[in-house]
């Protein structure tokens, strides 16, 4: 059976619509106009044990909404879910005690206390036992370096040493299943990496289902070999080198020369999309890379090095909202 699974899964939000003016305000008080938001619609996908997948959109894209529908925060609008065999809605606490949500951009630790605070109230929430309540902090505490952290009180903390406390608070109860919502948010890249590499072992090492949202690619690229693209719908469901083979329509080419070169010499060649004399960048079709080179070595260029790069993924993506029509642009 699968961790997760998701069916023909909606959510629509309902809201009145608030026109301006006394007039509007009296008639709407009394025949609103509602307006239904479609967050989610009809997507389905399921999860295997261990696996860490991707979920890839644009804002408002249904990430969240989705995230919390799989959490019983938000109840669908129509479909169904099972986690671990349950009914996130039911929300029946040994469901709870089995999976955790992290949301980067909410603060989910007591503000004013130290995060050993409110460490000890998930113990007492989650009905954690002493002996292994200490043998998890005391793992992951290790795992993410925050020892000296745990006595400050949260709001005294940087922006990373946060988000890796709200890491333990989330992890206290070792859940089976993780929902991670942009989880390294606002954070420099070494916190990012930090983080990255604390939640690949602990992948590893635990076997734990996650489901990542995130719009830093590096996240994705370093942690998850399947992603799930949505917008509303889902547009892909897939192994990530997949997304990359099917839909980069172009590689760079960074070529470096033993001296100057004339900008015009290597329009022939591809795109250029950086230029400083000894060094360039160009654009090129996907499937003419090989011979662009073969053809700038051949020529009386005096070509040091090149290097030949994938675009990144966040063009792909875009490249799919996109469509295969505008894909050159
Ligand atoms: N409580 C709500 N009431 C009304 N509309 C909502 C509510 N929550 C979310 N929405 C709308 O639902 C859509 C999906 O929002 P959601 O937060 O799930 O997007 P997201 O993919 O997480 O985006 P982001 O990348 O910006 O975090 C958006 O258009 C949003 O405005
Ligand atoms: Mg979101």
């Amino acid at each position: 059976m699968a961790t997760i699974e998701v069916k023909n899964l909606s959510k629509s939000y309902f809201s009145n619509k608030k026109s301006p003016g006394v007039w509007m305000g009296i008639k709407n008080l009394f025949s609103p106009e509602i307006i239904e938001k479609k967050a989610v619609q009809e997507i389905s996908f399921s999860v295997k044990q261990g696996e860490f997948i991707g979920f890839l959109g644009p804002n408002g894209a249904g990430k969240t909404t989705t995230l919390k529908m799989l959490s019983g925060i938000v109840q669908p609008t129509r479909g169904k879910i099972r986690v671990l065999g349950f009914d996130p809605w039911q929300h029946q606490n040994a469901y709870k005690r089995q999976f955790a949500l992290l949301m980067g951009q909410k603060n989910q630790l007591w503000w004013d206390l130290p995060a050993m605070e409110s460490f000890l109230l998930n113990q007492k929430i989650y009905e954690i036992e002493k002996g292994q309540f200490k043998k998890t902090l005391d793992e992951l505490v290790a795992l993410l370096g925050i020892g000296d952290n745990l006595n400050i009180p949260v709001r005294n903390l940087s922006l990373g040493e946060r988000m890796k406390c709200e890491l333990v608070s989330a992890l206290l109860h070792s859940p089976k299943v993780l929902f991670l919502d942009e989880p390294t948010i606002g954070l420099d890249v070494v916190a990012q990496k930090n983080i990255r590499d604390f939640l690949l072992k602990y992948n590893r090492e635990k076997n734990t289902t996650i489901i990542l949202t995130s719009h830093y690619m590096e996240d994705i690229q370093k942690l998850c070999k399947r992603v799930v693209i949505i917008n509303q719908k889902i547009f892909y469901d897939g192994l990530l080198s997949k997304l990359i083979d099917n839909y980069a329509d172009s590689k760079i080419i960074t070529v470096t020369f033993s001296q100057p070169v004339n900008k015009n010499d290597l329009v022939e060649f591809g795109k250029i999309i950086e230029f400083e004399g000894v060094r360039a960048r160009l654009k090129v079709d996907r499937k003419e890379a090989k011979e662009v080179v073969k053809k700038l070595l051949s020529t009386n260029l005096p070509t040091d090095d090149f290097q030949i790069d994938e675009m990144g993924i966040d063009r792909v993506i875009r490249n799919i909202f996109q469509g295969v029509e505008n894909k050159n642009q």
